[in-house]
């Protein structure tokens, strides 16, 4: 089977492998032209998908890139994952869908399956891509050529998340577009859950994203209370959590990070607005997460003037930069709006991140391109008034962060289990 995937990102790059694993020929389309010659070279751009594994199914011709989106033709099926961004005034952008879907319509043949992977609102496949598919390629869904939707789940920077053994949803346009699907994806994918159409499985993935916004907005709010009342928020969810029924861990943080959970809420309010319907509960989790950076600010601020220092001149440094721990992923990373709350406040800030060596150019943060990780060393930073922790990567040596500052701000309970002095460290 020639399988065509789109978009060749941190979703579509192990999707693809996981095919060409499981006996089909796959062909990963993208714009990126750096991208296509790496995979062609046997070369790996993420930092947890390994070279050897893309050279190899390179190398047994079961897996190539390109650009040229002519090359759908000879495809039985087409997978599209490419980004689902907001907009500058945070609603749903899916430019990049449309214009995959008018890349890839005219090149469509008859009986092909086209499914969709991006998050979104529900309605995006079945109205949006579904009227770029007809219109450019002349086929009609559901009788010319199968079209459904099946969400990413993917679980970056934890080893043990195997793209083949977690559970896929699907919907189908109609039962022919689900079967069709479902006789694709059981290659490769152990465990199918049909859903009734391509809606409901655009709602289950916003379910499943909202339901993590929500939680981790819950203990961000607990954190902040239990904090005044001079409790561990810490200490309170670890003995929770050995409740063995009703009871699922959430943790708290500077802020929510990455393509996910801190953008796909968004793509349901904004819909639900078409239906006037509210989304109230969505909305102040948003505005709970989102006002995290300031808090861990101010406790930074609070624990400078414990040390007669203004956090204006001060030196600081953010430890940790990608927005989860383990992962290269910088994407909505609430280190850079720490960055600039300490920046707008006169501290002159730097960053440790091994993951991250230099900042890219990107449109949210361009005035930090170019800016490099600091050294890892007791001189660099010894000279440092303020660590603050904002991603818990497990290469990191605490004990060491111990030894060289005397004023650590940790918003991931990293030096917990770590020999401190009093007021050392303060918890964010
Ligand atoms: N990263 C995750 O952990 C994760 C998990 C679940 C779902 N998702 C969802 O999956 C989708 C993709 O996310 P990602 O993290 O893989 O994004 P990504 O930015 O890593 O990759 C997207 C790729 O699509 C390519 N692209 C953009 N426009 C294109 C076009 N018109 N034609 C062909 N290629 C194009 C880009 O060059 C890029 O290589 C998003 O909707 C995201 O919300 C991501």
């Amino acid at each position: 089977m020639n399988i065509g995937i789109v978009g060749l990102g941190y979703v579509g790059l192990p999707l693809s492998l996981q095919f060409a694993r499981s006996d089909a020929t796959v062909l990963g389309l993208d714009i990126d032209a750096a991208k296509v010659q790496a995979i062609n070279r046997g070369q790996s751009y993420i930092k947890h998908i390994p070279a050897a594994a893309i050279a190899q199914l390179v190398g047994e011709g079961k897996f190539s890139a390109s650009t040229d989106f002519g090359r759908v033709k000879q495809l039985e099926a087409v997978i599209i994952c490419v980004p689902t961004p907001l907009n500058k005034n945070r609603e749903p952008d899916i430019s990049f869908i449309l214009n995959t879907g008018r890349s890839i319509a005219p090149h469509l043949q008859k009986g092909v399956l086209v499914v969709l992977e991006s998050t979104t609102y529900p309605g995006t496949t079945d109205e949006d891509l579904r009227a770029v598919l007809e219109g450019g390629s002349g086929l009609k869904a559901g009788t010319d050529f199968h079209l459904a939707f099946s969400p990413e789940r993917e679980d970056p920077g934890n080893p043990e998340s195997k793209v083949a053994l977690i559970p896929k949803v699907i919907g189908g346009y109609t039962p022919a577009c689900l079967e069709r699907a479902k006789a694709v994806y059981c290659r490769a994918i152990k465990t199918l859950v049909p859903v009734s159409s391509c809606r409901a499985a655009e709602a289950t993935k916003l379910t499943e994203n909202i339901f993590r916004s929500i939680n981790i907005a819950l203990v961000n709010e607990l954190k902040v209370v239990y904090t005044a009342m001079g409790i561990d928020i810490w200490e309170v969810i670890n003995a929770a959590k050995t409740k063995p029924f009703g009871f699922m861990p959430f943790y708290p943080g500077p802020g929510l990070g990455g393509h996910c959970i801190p953008i796909d809420p968004f793509y349901l309010t904004w819909k639900a607005r078409e239906y006037v319907q509210n989304t109230r509960f969505i909305e102040l989790a948003g505005e709970i997460n989102t006002a995290m950076p300031e808090y861990v600010v101010n406790q930074a601020v609070r624990a400078l003037n414990g040390r007669r220092k203004a956090i204006n001149g001060s030196r600081i440094l953010v430890l940790g930069l990608s927005y989860k721990a383990d992962v290269d992923d910088d994407r909505e990373s609430p280190s850079y709006v720490l960055m600039d709350l300490l920046k707008e406040r006169g501290a002159e800030v730097a960053y440790h991140d091994p993951y991250v060596p230099v900042i890219k150019p990107t449109r949210e943060h361009p005035h930090w391109a170019e800016t490099k990780s600091v050294p890892w060393d007791r001189e660099t930073i010894g000279k440092f008034d303020l660590v603050l922790i904002a991603t818990r990567h497990s290469c990191l040596n605490y004990q060491q962060l111990a030894q060289w500052c005397d004023c650590v701000v940790d918003t991931r309970n990293a030096m917990a289990g770590i020999a401190t002095q009093p007021g050392q460290v303060w918890k964010a």
